[in-house]
């Protein structure tokens, strides 16, 4: 399974990055609102140091809702690095624009999936990734993990290449419950990832060894 972080925190990136276990970043407009980040320039400058840091894809967003101003937009961010994948919202015109991109090689990411029918029409329209959003659908007391489940019996069940990057992560357990299913990728903030490394007893182990060690060796 891949790890992406979702984030556009350039610190929070980096951090994940040095662990050695970074293989993308998905970023979306309202995490790079939160880091200020705003105008045209400054956004796709930082798209670019996103990309001078992470060598692996990183989704970058679309604002156009029609297949014209969607195009335009992949087509100037792409010009970024040879690693963006350009983000599409799954509406009517976004799957138009997937499969348009799609045919031309450019990599995209269709966004806001929230069922197996849009899973399978992204697929069909030869998206790269698919992003069903599970935290949001558990706000809802609906079951994202089950809806990962349901979308990897469907992919299963042909020839689709599209890799189902899980996404609205908001804790460890979704992290384990998506490897369990076999999500291709998931994309979560930073806490969700260090919170896997948590164990007391790999703590209270650690202390002991040290202090046994101290001892022998005083
Ligand atoms: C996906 O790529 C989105 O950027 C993100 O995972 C949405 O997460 P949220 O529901 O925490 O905003």
């Amino acid at each position: 399974m891949k790890f992406f972080i979702d984030t556009a925190n350039l610190n929070d990136i980096k951090e994940a990055y040095d662990l050695g276990i970074l293989d993308g970043v998905t970023t979306n407009p309202s995490l790079m609102a939160k880091e200020g980040i705003t105008g045209k320039e400054n956004i796709l400058a930082h798209y670019k140091s996103i990309c001078d840091i992470v060598p692996g894809d990183v989704s970058a967003e679309v604002i156009s809702t029609d297949f014209e101003g969607m195009i335009k937009e992949a087509e100037e961010l792409v010009k970024i690095a040879p690693n963006i994948v350009v983000k599409i919202p799954m509406i009517k015109e976004g799957i138009k624009a997937i499969k348009y991109l799609s045919d031309k090689g450019i990599k995209t990411n269709c966004t806001l999936v929230f069922s197996t029918g849009q899973a399978l029409l992204a697929a069909k329209a030869g998206a790269t990734y698919v992003s069903p959003f599970i935290g949001r659908l558990d706000d809802i007391s609906e079951d994202g993990l089950e809806l990962i489940a349901k979308i990897r019996q469907i992919y299963d069940n042909y020839t689709f290449d599209t890799q189902i990057l899980a996404a609205s992560i908001r804790h460890t357990m979704h992290i384990i419950g998506c490897a369990e299913i076999g999500a291709d990728v998931v994309t979560s903030p930073l806490k969700p990832i260090l919170g896997l490394l948590k164990h007391p007893l790999t703590d209270i182990g650690l202390e002991k060894f040290l202090a046994d060690y101290k001892k022998g060796n005083a």
